[in-house]
């Protein structure tokens, strides 16, 4: 799958420097795009990760510093991208953090952040590049919300409603943008082996003497019936699917990577 090479297009991918987001920033300069990483990280590791990227496919790239739990920060994201690259005319809402917690003991500093981190930081950063692929005539973003945009488990309040919210959040800015050859989705992945799900894991392996196999089988066997860990690229190649031509007449919708999760 490849995304219109001409004129090259420009993806703005936040969380990009490991997981999820590393992997749908490769699999997005590997069909052509040229790519802004965001991160958390300090500078030089960052750069690092887009140079290595630039140099396995070609493309350009270039790395951001933003922590997207400041409102400031947040907003002021693509304007950074631009300054380090130009205009996003994609743009991957990833970052995300999780705490797992019962409702009555759930701390009001970790509702807070994941909030701020999941959700409001995907509003701000839309808000800021939409203008420009008005603009241009062509965007596309993709939200990376979760099997919990769409169905409920216990003990992830403030997760639930984050991913609940950026579903929702992407179909009203779908309708806004529809006319103008943007197109606005959610991902909404199952378990996928990146470091989010590892104090889950650990948490349930503990129940098993400390086997993590054990944990993990039986996470699955809870939830998602494929019984596999899905691999971060299967995200990224969705991703790179609703940004090519052959998904222009695709937007508002949240689309379920999860192995069979929400089929149940
Ligand atoms: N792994 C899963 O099973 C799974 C399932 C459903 C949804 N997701 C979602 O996928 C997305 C990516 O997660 P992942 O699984 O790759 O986990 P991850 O922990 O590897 O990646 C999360 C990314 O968000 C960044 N981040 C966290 N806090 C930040 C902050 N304050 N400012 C800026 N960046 C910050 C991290 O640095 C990291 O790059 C998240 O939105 C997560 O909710 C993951």
């Amino acid at each position: 799958m490849s995304i219109s090479p001409s004129p090259r297009r420009c993806a703005l991918v936040t969380g990009a420097t490991q997981g999820i987001g590393l992997a749908i920033a490769g699999r997005l300069a590997a069909s052509g795009c040229d790519v802004i990483l965001h991160g958390i990280e300090a500078q030089e590791l960052g750069t690092r990760v887009a140079g290595s990227l630039a140099q396995a496919t070609g493309v350009h790239a270039a790395y951001v510093q933003a922590d997207l739990s400041s409102q400031e920060a947040a907003a002021d994201l693509v304007d950074q991208a631009t300054r380090a690259m130009r205009s996003p005319d994609i743009l991957i809402n990833n970052a995300g953090i999780q705490h797992t917690c019962p409702i009555e003991s759930f701390p009001t500093d970790r509702w807070n952040a994941i909030l701020a981190v999941n959700l409001t930081a995907a509003f701000l950063a839309m808000r800021a590049a939409v203008p420009g692929m008005r603009a241009r005539g062509w965007g596309r973003i993709v939200n990376i919300a979760s099997v919990h945009g769409l169905v409920a488990s216990v003990n992830k309040a403030a997760y639930l409603a984050a991913k609940h919210g950026l579903v929702g959040l992407s179909k009203g800015v779908a309708l806004e943008t529809a006319a103008q050859g943007i197109t606005v989705n959610c991902i909404c992945p199952g378990w996928t082996d990146t470091p989010i799900i590892a104090p889950q894991i650990e948490a349930r392996a503990a129940l098993f003497a400390g086997d993590r196999q054990a944990g993990i089988r039986d996470l699955l066997r809870e939830k998602q019936p494929n019984l596999t860990l899905l691999p971060p690229e299967r995200m990224g190649d969705v991703a790179v699917f609703l940004c090519s031509d052959a998904a222009s007449g695709i937007t508002g919708v949240a689309l379920p990577v999860d192995g069979g999760w929400t089929a149940q």
